[in-house]
């Protein structure tokens, strides 16, 4: 077959280290496959799951579950981080040791930071021994408890308690420290707060290991966005607001934060139909996020495409120490071609993925993922 490229992008396949694929417990919201699916249409070709999932992903009995239906199933290479504690509660660790034998390329307190200061010391410890990386969702449960939207204006408008920035950087500033002092390394996700950048950034000045990613929502939209869009932009951490977001566009611009990751996170519309307090947090990325980094970064002069893709790809991949990461001679490709012309309207009727939970649903972007390859095999097209 012959493809011509002319005007297009080809590049390595992309990588989301941050997808929630609800496998196993909630099929209704995403399975392995159809998340794959999105992911291929997405233009991404390796992906790392999140073990918020039903059992969590805390044994290597449900991660060998999961790695296997990745294989079996998926579209896509499917990885997956570990809980560091059982069921992630934050009350005991999990056996980290096993489950990196296993295969887990990133232990995770997902969705629940775990607060025991115990606890978290000896998860770092262990995860520097094994040189494992991270994954810290960066949330301090107390402070954030019962908001559904940033605290300032809009949450007042709508009469939220809203969630404080504070919450989110208390424990990216803790984690910093127990990544200093245990030499572990430390993947910062979805970053939301100018502050929160910021420390990641004296962080790395004063040569902790520490790494960071930034989500096309947290770079695009601000706290606003729930006055159109309601339980659709309800996320965590929140959409903060426009200083903020320039903040977290900054730090993509100037390498501290190193990764763009999706964070997507599937639920159904009746699930998000609920009034704003009662619906659950997430949306779905990975079908938008190329259009929104052209669309927002690059198009706008904020970020150079080199880095743009270096962020999508080679980046994470080197994070998490995926084999996808490496160049070898003899290697089935994995390899993304883009239209970065394209001009497209967001049609959440669209998506591959089973969830169609969006705020970006009517947006018009310009590039888009046209053409996936996964292992030598065409996985999506639309050339
Ligand atoms: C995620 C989910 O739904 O699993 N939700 C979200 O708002 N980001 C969990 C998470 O990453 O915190
Ligand atoms: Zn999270
Ligand atoms: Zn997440």
């Amino acid at each position: 077959q012959v493809i011509d490229a002319t005007g297009l992008l080809v590049v390595p396949g992309l990588v989301d280290i941050h997808v929630h694929f609800r496998d196993p417990g909630f099929p209704d919201k995403e399975t392995i496959a159809t998340g794959a699916q999105s992911a291929a249409a997405g233009g991404f070709t390796s992906v790392v799951c999140m073990p918020n999932t039903k059992p969590s992903i805390d044994t290597v009995e449900t991660l060998e579950y999961v790695l296997r239906t990745g294989r079996e199933q998926a579209a896509v290479h499917v990885y997956s981080s570990a809980a560091m504690t059982y069921g992630l509660e934050g009350t005991e660790l999990t056996d980290l040791d096993s489950l990196k034998q296993a295969g887990a390329v990133t232990f995770t307190d997902d969705g629940r930071s775990v607060m025991d200061p115990q606890l978290v010391y000896a998860a770092f410890q262990k995860a520097a021994e094994l040189d494992v990386p991270i994954s810290s969702h960066c949330e301090d449960h107390h402070l954030v408890k019962g908001g559904s939207l940033n605290r300032g204006e809009v949450s007042r408008q709508l009469g939220d308690p809203g969630i404080p920035r504070l919450g989110e950087e208390l424990i990216i500033a803790r984690d910093i420290l127990f990544a200093e002092e245990t030499g572990a390394r430390l993947h910062i996700q979805h970053v939301s707060t100018a502050r929160g950048v910021q420390l990641i950034r004296e962080g790395k000045a004063r040569g902790v290991k520490v790494t960071a990613e930034g989500a096309p929502h947290h770079f695009t939209l601000t706290d606003e966005q729930a006055l159109t869009s309601g339980s659709m932009a309800k996320v965590n951490p929140p959409l903060r607001t426009r200083e903020d977001v320039e903040a977290v566009i900054a730090g993509l611009a100037d390498g501290t934060l190193d990764v763009i990751a999706t964070d997507h996170a599937p639920h159904t519309l009746e699930e998000k139909g609920r009034p704003l307090a009662q619906a659950p947090f997430g949306m779905v990325g990975l079908e938008t996020a190329v259009g929104l980094t052209l669309t927002s970064l690059v198009y706008p002069g904020r970020l150079s495409l080199m880095d743009a893709i270096s962020k999508l790809t080679v980046i994470p991949s080197a994070i998490m120490g995926l084999p996808s990461g490496r160049l070898e001679v003899g290697l089935a490709a994995d390899v993304t071609i883009i239209d970065p012309q394209k001009e497209w309207i967001v049609d959440s009727d669209k998506f591959k993925s089973k969830s169609r939970n969006t705020p970006f649903a009517g947006m018009k972007l310009k590039g888009k993922a046209v053409w996936t390859m996964v292992h030598g095999d065409v996985v999506y097209n639309e050339l």
